[in-house]
């Protein structure tokens, strides 16, 4: 049954816990029907290539630093960039910040890159400043489930 399913990864950086947690409410929305999707959640210094291959659709999820992206998720960048040079170009995926105060630097420089990998962004971006309320929790769940959603659908 498995490789009939599409396939989601949720690649996230947090240092003291809060992109953390909305990682978990997305995984908790994505894998609401265990049967819909395969789902693959991974640190950004633990993703590799083989992930970014493997994935129908990303999910990013990442604070601001120093008004730009996470450095370990920028690292994830620049060791997968080439190896899948032209090989993803088309797919889905979408940006989540978790930031102290803006998250614009965080969002510009994430897309910008997506940009060069010629990936689909698929949903309005979501930016969460500070503490996270049930309802920015709830709506990562929402986001998380309509990404899984959207992929069994083949939407994405
Ligand atoms: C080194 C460092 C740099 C940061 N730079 C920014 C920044 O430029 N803009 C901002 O809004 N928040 C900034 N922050 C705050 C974090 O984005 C914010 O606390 C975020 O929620 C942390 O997420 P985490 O708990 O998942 O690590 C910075 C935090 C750190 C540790």
């Amino acid at each position: 049954m498995s490789e009939f399913k599409k396939h989601l990864l949720l690649i996230c950086h947090s240092r003291s816990g809060t992109n953390q947690r909305l990682a978990e409410a997305i995984a908790d929305g994505a894998t609401s029907d265990p049967e819909a999707i395969d789902f693959r959640m991974k640190s950004a210094f633990e993703a590799d290539a083989d992930d970014l291959l493997w994935a129908d659709a990303t999910i990013f999820v990442s604070p601001e630093h120093f008004g730009y992206m996470a450095g370990a998720l920028k690292d994830f960048f620049e060791r997968t960039f080439y190896p899948t040079e032209n090989q993803v170009a088309g797919r889905s995926m979408c940006i989540v910040i978790g930031t102290g105060l803006d998250g614009q630097g965080a969002l510009s420089s994430i897309r910008r890159i997506c940009t060069g990998y010629r990936f689909k962004e698929v949903q309005p971006e979501t930016i969460i400043v500070g503490e996270p309320s049930a309802a920015d929790l709830q709506h990562c769940h929402d986001l998380g489930a309509s990404m899984a959603a959207g992929l069994e659908a083949g939407l994405y």
